[in-house]
């Protein structure tokens, strides 16, 4: 399934490029790791924006729909992305923001309505209804008939679509053993475990175990029975291969702490590239912190998915090399950590 070809904007990068990552610190347990450049997809639909965005696009189109509407946090990287593929693929957007409006606007949503997304507003009472029936009801008597995308943008079409990942790891990474995801909705890793096993839309049927390992980025403990759900109403069946690490959260979604902050200046000293610190700097610190203390067995080959914009710093080659390497395995190189880059810090809001 493709969506409709964009009316403007680049055409989906896929398969995203993979490139190794060489660090002495996994060479000493002979864990390779291969960096998934999701985040290399689109410049506005980075990561798992795309994947969870693409079918539904395509649904949507099919019935006929010329407006999506969704639900996000004020700091939501799904409202963005929505946002975005409305304009891109040539829908209006509406985006239901938790809690009350402030002006100016911040960036993630001023961006949104330079898309062309329409704001409205529910107080966080109301808001935690967002999956009822009856609200979605009321919105439509006010904003007309629209299609339909969930907080985070994890429903079926999105979890099939995280599944495609896997497909794309199967081949690019024959010896793949185990595959790291952050956690937020729990829709990425559910299509991705799914994938691994063969479920869903992987092209080949994997000929050994493969495992999900996702990474919460958020408290609560509640993550493993996001995932069984989605996996669920997605194929019918949950899986056995993925576990949900906790421990890495760093106190709670858009939270951080020093070992997380100084995690991320040397990893951007080592491998220049700047993680973001939310989603895919928590994962990147569970996989090292797995591997040092063999969570990870020894001789083990690890990907770790990129699901969100990352910057190039000027003091590594790991964005270059992946940059050029359309669907290719390129390297990475890393360094003795000198001066680390003070990491960038983002607006601290709490929810998708
Ligand atoms: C950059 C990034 N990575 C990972 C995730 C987590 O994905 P999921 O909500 O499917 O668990 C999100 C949230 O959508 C995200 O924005």
């Amino acid at each position: 399934m493709n969506p409709r070809t964009p009316r403007d904007g680049p055409v989906p990068r896929l398969p995203s490029p993979v490139v190794e990552l060489h660090d002495h610190r996994l060479a000493a347990r002979s864990i390779r790791l291969l960096l998934k450049r999701d985040d290399l997809i689109h410049p506005d639909l980075p990561g798992n924006k795309w994947r969870k965005l693409a079918h539904n696009l395509t649904a949507a189109a099919a019935a006929g729909h010329d407006t999506l509407l969704t639900f996000g946090g004020a700091y939501s990287n799904h409202i963005a992305a929505t946002a975005a593929a409305g304009r891109h693929y040539g829908y209006a957007t509406i985006g239901v923001i938790r809690g009350e409006e402030h002006q100016p606007l911040n960036p993630v949503l001023a961006a949104a309505t330079a898309h062309g997304m329409h704001l409205t507003y529910l107080d966080r009472t109301r808001y935690r209804n967002r999956a009822d029936p009856a609200l979605h009801t009321r919105l439509r008597a006010h904003f007309g008939r629209f299609y339909l995308l969930p907080e985070g943008g994890s429903n079926p079409l999105a979890v099939t679509g995280c599944a495609q990942l896997a497909g794309e790891l199967l081949t690019q990474i024959p010896d793949l053993d185990l595959a790291y995801v952050p956690v937020g909705t729990g829709g990425t890793l559910a299509g991705l475990a799914a994938g691994l096993t063969g479920t869903g839309t992987a092209p080949t049927a994997p000929t050994r175990p493969r495992r999900a390992v996702g990474v919460a980025v958020l408290r609560g403990g509640f993550l493993p029975g996001e995932v069984a759900a989605l996996q669920q109403a997605t194929f019918g069946a949950v899986t056995t291969n993925w576990t949900v690490a906790d421990g890495f959260h760093a106190g709670g979604y858009a939270r951080r702490d020093r070992t997380l902050d100084t995690f991320i200046a040397d990893f951007a000293t080592r491998h220049g590239l700047l993680l973001d610190w939310v989603y895919v700097a928590k994962m990147m610190r569970a996989v090292f912190t797995m591997a040092d203390d063999g969570r990870i067995p020894a001789a083990s080959t690890v990907a770790a998915v990129i699901t969100g914009r990352c910057e190039t710093t000027d003091t590594g080659t790991a964005t270059g090399t992946a940059g050029d390497a359309a669907g290719d395995t390129g390297t990475a190189g890393d360094r003795a950590p000198t001066d680390p880059h003070p990491p960038r810090h983002a607006a601290p809001d709490n929810q998708q």
